[in-house]
C-alpha cells in the first residue's frame, strides 16, 4: 500500500518509515510532485491535520496522513497551542517564540505544559484521528542545544533534562509526536480493509 505523509520534513518521514511494516510504502509530498503550500487556517490541531490530509487525498487521490503539533501551557489557557510555530509572529522563529513564552511566564508559579500532536489519516474513504500527549513543564531558562522549536525550555515529566538535552531516540520514545505515530503505526499494522 502506498501512503502519503503530508510533510516536507524528511526526518519525520524517515522516523515513521522505520516503524512501519514493509507492506506500507511511505511517500513524501515531493515523491508525489506536490509543491503546494497548504495554509494551516484552522483553529485546532485536529482541524489543521485534517485540512492537510484532505487536500492531498482530494487533489492526488492517495491515502494520506498529516500531523499538527502545539505546545499548550496551563497558566496561559492552552496558549500558544495551534499557533506555536508563529507565537512571536511571522516569520516563524524559535528563539523569539521561546523568549515570548519565558516572558509571559515570568511571574507565574504554575509552569505546567504539554505538547500535543494530532494526526489525521485518510484511508479507504474513511478518516481516523490519533493523538499523542507529552506532559511536562516550562523551564525558567534554556537548557541544551539539540532538537528544535521549544525543546530547550521544555522538560518532560519524570525527567531531569530538557528535550534539547536528550538524544532523538530517547525523545521519540516519550514525545507527543512519537506517541501519536506509535498509535498510527499500530493501527496500520493491524489494518484490514
Ligand atoms: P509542527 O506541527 O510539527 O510543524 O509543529 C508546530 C510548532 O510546534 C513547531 O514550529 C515548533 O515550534 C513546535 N514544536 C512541535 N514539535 C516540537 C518538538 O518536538 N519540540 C519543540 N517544539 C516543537
Amino acid at each position: 500500500m502506498k501512503l502519503v505523509f503530508a510533510t516536507n520534513n524528511l526526518n519525520k518521514l524517515k522516523e515513521v518509515q522505520e516503524m512501519l511494516p514493509n507492506s506500507i510504502q511511505l511517500l513524501s509530498l515531493k515523491d508525489i510532485n506536490c509543491f503546494d503550500e497548504v495554509e494551516e487556517t484552522e483553529t485546532t490541531l485536529e482541524g489543521n491535520a485534517k485540512l492537510k490530509a484532505d487536500y492531498i487525498t482530494k487533489k492526488f487521490g492517495y491515502h494520506c496522513f498529516a500531523d499538527d503539533t502545539g505546545l499548550e501551557v496551563e497558566s496561559l489557557n492552552g496558549k500558544p497551542g495551534v499557533y506555536s510555530a508563529r507565537y512571536a509572529g511571522e516569520p516563524a522563529n524559535a528563539e523569539n517564540n521561546m523568549l515570548k513564552l519565558l516572558t509571559a511566564l515570568k511571574n507565574k508559579e504554575n509552569r505546567k505544559a504539554q505538547f500535543r500532536t494530532a494526526i489525521c489519516l485518510n484511508l479507504d474513504h474513511k478518516q481516523f484521528i490519533f493523538e499523542g500527549v507529552c506532559k511536562g513543564e516550562i523551564l525558567t531558562e534554556k537548557q541544551g542545544n539539540k532538537g528544535f522549536g521549544y525543546d530547550p525550555i521544555f522538560k518532560p515529566q519524570g525527567f531531569t533534562e530538557s528535550f534539547a538535552q536528550m538524544n532523538s531516540n530517547d525523545k521519540n520514545k516519550v514525545s507527543h509526536r512519537g506517541l501519536a505515530i506509535q498509535q498510527l503505526v499500530e493501527f496500520l499494522s493491524n489494518y484490514k480493509k
